[in-house]
């Protein structure tokens, strides 16, 4: 049976099985309602970044990015339905540059409909409200990569606006840089499902973020980052591919990830964890983490003030 066919028999299942336990409708983002109607495009692999029209130089080398598999052609799925008003908060399309960056633009509008109408991990497509794709600047100099969407991220389709994304946001505004002008991705797109009845987060599978991994691989080759913020040692496994990243002996140090610059920082989350447990509320660590972005906004030639400096000291 064919990837598709699996795929499709898992969603009749799944809506089966809902309609069996009393469930009298599903809930269906619009960008994905739009996806599902109109016919699958025939996927063409993004090019190499010297065809990307740039509005500043291309710094990193290129990032290879396996060619899609051609999607089969398919009949709309639901082709009468009309989303009265939004179902879900979907994350606001990247505006159009001005001036001459439409392939990148273009390319990145492409990329962002294809992961929106993702079907890969069959079991992911059954549990998520929402495909988080990124927010932020697609030409920002300056990218944090994170590992997945939690239960605020998957209902809002946005990531990092739970409890972590909200120190993630302190952190960027201590840098003097805003969400909208940095961009902000995670290695996996969908929320890691959890069983029925059981809460709170589970980590994502390195199966999970292989398959993903071609999706940011993408975003970095279109943003182009000057440097990427690895929040926690799960995205730093899941860019790298390594199985233990060993956050704490690796924060601090610059990795390599194919020609741009890599910080691998503790994740706000753990930050989060240890300020609760902690006597000092965690300064010890949001130190570290200050440290680690003072040695970005260093590379980046970003203004640092003496008050700056001193953060958390
Ligand atoms: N944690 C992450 O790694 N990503 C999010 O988007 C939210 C929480």
């Amino acid at each position: 049976m064919s990837a598709y066919a699996q795929l499709l028999d898992a969603a009749i299942q799944d809506l089966e099985a809902r309609k069996a336990g009393g469930q009298r409708f599903v809930v269906v983002a619009p960008d994905t309602l739009g996806a599902l109607a109109a016919p699958v495009p025939r996927v063409r692999p993004v090019e190499a970044p010297a065809t990307v029209a740039r509005s500043r130089p291309a710094p990193a080398a290129p990032v290879s990015v396996p060619a899609a598999a051609p999607a089969p052609a398919r009949a709309p799925l639901f082709p009468s339905v009309r989303p009265v008003a939004p179902a879900v908060v979907v994350t606001p399309a990247a505006q159009p540059p001005a001036g001459p960056a439409v392939d990148q633009s273009a390319a990145f509008a492409e990329l962002r409909t294809r992961v929106l109408a993702c079907l890969k991990c069959p079991h992911l497509v059954t549990s998520r409200q929402s495909v988080v794709f990124g927010v932020g600047d697609p030409h920002a100099q300056l990218m944090f990569v994170g590992e997945a969407p939690g239960a605020d991220e998957d209902r809002q389709g946005e990531p990092f606006v739970g409890a972590a994304g909200q120190l993630l946001t302190k952190i960027i505004t201590a840098m003097g840089q805003t969400r909208q002008s940095v961009y902000i991705a995670n290695v996996l797109k969908c929320r890691p499902d959890k069983p029925p009845g059981e809460f709170g987060n589970r980590k994502p599978t390195p199966d999970e973020m292989a398959t993903c991994l071609p999706y940011l691989l993408e975003q970095i080759q279109l943003i182009q980052p000057q440097i990427i913020v690895a929040l926690g040692g799960i995205a730093v496994e899941g860019l790298f591919g390594i199985p233990d990243a060993q956050i704490t002996r690796r924060r601090g140090n610059w990795m390599d990830f194919r020609g741009t610059p890599v910080m691998p920082t503790f994740h706000p989350s753990f930050v989060l964890r240890r300020e609760a447990e902690l006597a000092d509320k965690g300064r010890a660590i949001k130190r570290q983490v200050w440290e680690d972005m003072l040695q970005v906004m260093e590379r980046l030639a970003l203004p640092i003030s003496e008050k700056q400096r001193g953060f958390f000291k």
